[in-house]
């Protein structure tokens, strides 16, 4: 079948603002929007631009806004969507060239939780041990592939993206709630900031987004609540 794709189209070298190209392409019911992708970008137009990687839901690099939500392209089946399908970059980043958005913010914020284990003691002779009770309190948010869909669905951070945003916040918690770790009192601390946890206003948006299925606001809240507890 011939499925049309409304793409958002925006050049900053040449382009004073963005527009709408559709492309026609032949689809399967099964292509995934990444595959409708690819095909218009090498047969019809080689100047769409747009990130991919592994084409299986797993490098987390080609979240868009497919039909206004934001979704993973490869993960989005063509059987599943409303016709003309219409992909945007996501919303709340600038916007580098078409899909493509400047994903800098993101990661500092990403890099402000300190995404990473810290164990100052000692280290035993063999492994850390962890109980599968322990493990299985962070589990969830041990899922994330930082493909910046809840956060670009995020209303407080397109209101403002000094806010830590929701990615972070999943983050922070899969390293607070893990019995390892050591810097939980820190990491409290820097979502206690301004602009930290408390900037999330429960809006579930991240929540709907997430390609994981993680319960972003659930951890959320738990990384407030361990604030409000310590
Ligand atoms: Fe993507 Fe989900 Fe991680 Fe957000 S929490 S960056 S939506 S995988
Ligand atoms: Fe890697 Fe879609 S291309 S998650």
């Amino acid at each position: 079948m011939q499925v049309t794709l409304q793409i958002e189209r925006f050049n900053p070298e040449v382009d004073c603002k963005p527009h709408e190209v559709a492309y026609m392409v032949e689809a399967d019911p099964t292509d995934r929007v990444l595959d409708l992708l690819n095909r218009i970008k090498w047969y019809q137009d080689g100047s769409l631009t747009f990130r991919r990687s592994c084409g299986q839901g797993i490098c987390g690099s080609d979240a868009m806004r497919i039909n206004g939500r934001n979704r993973l392209a490869c993960k989005a089946l063509v059987k599943d969507l409303k016709k003309p399908i219409d992909v945007r970059p996501l919303l709340g980043f600038q916007v580098v060239k078409d899909l493509v958005v400047d994903m800098e913010p993101f990661f500092a914020h990403y890099a402000e939780i300190l995404p990473y284990l810290i164990n100052d003691e000692r280290p035993p002779h063999r492994e850390r041990i962890q109980s599968s009770e322990q493990r299985a309190r962070y589990d969830d948010t041990t899922k994330c592939i930082l493909c910046a869909a809840c956060t670009g669905a995020c209303p407080p951070f397109w209101a403002n993206g000094r806010f830590i945003g929701p990615a972070a916040l999943v983050n922070a918690h899969r390293f607070i709630f893990d019995s390892r770790d050591t810097a939980t009192a820190e990491r409290l601390d820097i979502l206690n900031r301004r602009f930290g946890a408390w900037g999330c206003r429960v809006v579930f948006n991240c929540t709907d987004a997430c390609p994981r299925g993680i319960k972003i606001t659930e951890a959320i809240e738990e990384c407030k609540r361990a604030i409000l507890l310590r």
